[in-house]
């Protein structure tokens, strides 16, 4: 066996000295405040079997695609999928894309361009960051969900600009479950004549078909992310938006053009997902927002709020600076049947690293109980 170059192997023993060793790891058998699974699909039998039914149905018995989208790989289930989406989000076009990062790596790597200007909200997920890296476009961030900052930067920064103004944000953020307010942002985007996308990974299923479509800004905004791997318990990802915009993307997303398409199975549980979503599944919405209501309810009884970030979201941050102590508080937990996963810098600033807790449907209110009185130890 090859040794690593010298540079790549002080990288990661700088790595292991300073705490955040990134490990693939196995799951316990814990109980889940962890998982983007949020109202528990990726574990539906209901799903699973109807996914198996559609693929009978269809005669598919491949297993592969075979082939990019764009040569052998479009398979029959692609349509009715993407008219699904289209139609569960009030969105003109969508077009399925392999995963979110890779929706976002071949829409930011081709959209915005040499002359244009891309305004992103600092705590943007790293797939929208890498996108923007293969964008010839000049890249600017503004404050987490300061729009006065935004405002100021758009406006200082479009004088003299050639192209167009690209306001890039999350309805829900992954890593700190806040979100921006979406009708002032879309104003801006209006006055200032900017094109707006937004992330709504983890938002759909969650808040519905997404805060965009659930607050009816669909028509306002220029185009959305939304994943299958969070609630919708799949994989694979959409990017909506108009119909040319969806033909200029099957044209020029480099990730959609040069990567294998998703397997038949995966479409037909996209399928099976959705349909589950706008049935049974429902109530599986309605008990995680108990769910959230109860856990916050529950955190402010006890005045543990200010170690909170503020979120309506199934997504709740403990902040515990430091890599040491929120490793060792994820441990404490999990040796007490509660996997939360810590979240170390460089995943968040320095000083700012956190327990995230992510809300289930499916946790009982005796588990979040459990789990707050666990964490009153720690803090
Ligand atoms: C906000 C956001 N966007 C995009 C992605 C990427 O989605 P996927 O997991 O489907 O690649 C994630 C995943 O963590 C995310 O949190």
């Amino acid at each position: 066996m090859s040794k690593l170059p010298l540079k790549i192997g002080k990288s990661l023993e700088r790595r292991k000295g300073e705490g955040s060793i990134r490990e693939l790891k196995f799951s316990k058998d814990l109980l889940d405040f962890s998982s983007n699974d949020y109202l528990g699909f990726s574990r539906s039998h209901i799903i699973w079997k109807k996914a198996n039914k559609i693929l009978e149905e269809n005669l598919i018995l491949k297993n592969g695609a075979g082939g990019s989208r764009l040569l052998t790989g479009n398979h029959a289930l692609y349509s009715p999928a993407e008219a699904l989406v289209e139609n569960f989000h009030k969105a003109e076009a969508a077009l399925i894309f392999n995963s979110g990062y890779d929706a976002n790596l071949g829409f930011f790597s081709a959209v915005p361009g040499k002359g244009d200007l891309i305004l992103y909200d600092e705590l943007i997920h790293a797939s929208i960051r890498d996108g923007i890296m293969l964008s010839a476009a000049k890249a600017v961030k503004f404050r987490h969900n300061d729009l006065k900052d935004l405002e100021k930067k758009i406006n200082r920064l479009k004088n003299g600009l050639l192209g167009e103004v690209f306001l890039v944000t999350e309805s829900i953020f992954s890593m700190d479950g806040d979100s921006p307010d979406l009708h002032a942002l879309v104003s801006l985007a209006e006055e200032s004549g900017s094109f707006l996308i937004v992330d709504e990974a983890h938002a759909v299923g969650v808040k519905g078909a997404g805060i965009i479509a659930e607050e009816g800004l669909q028509d306002r905004v220029f185009a959305r992310l939304v994943t299958f791997g969070k609630a919708m318990g799949a994989h694979g990802a959409a990017i909506l938006g108009a119909a040319d915009l969806k033909d200029y993307l099957v044209n020029f997303a480099r990730s959609l053009i040069y990567s294998t398409a998703l397997p038949p199975h995966s479409l037909a549980t996209i399928i099976s997902a959705y349909g589950e979503l706008q049935g049974e599944g429902a109530t599986q919405v309605q008990r995680l927002q108990e769910n959230i209501d109860f856990f916050k309810t529950q955190v402010s009884k006890r005045g543990f709020q200010k170690h909170f970030l503020e979120s309506d979201s199934a997504i709740h941050c403990c902040i515990l600076p430091g890599n040491e102590r929120v490793k060792a508080a994820s441990n404490t937990l999990a040796e007490n049947g509660f996997d939360v996963r810590p979240i170390l810098s460089p995943t968040v600033l320095k000083g700012a690293e956190r327990l995230r807790i992510c809300l289930h449907s499916f946790n009982s209110e005796v588990e979040i109980n459990g789990l707050i009185e666990g964490l009153k130890r720690l803090l």
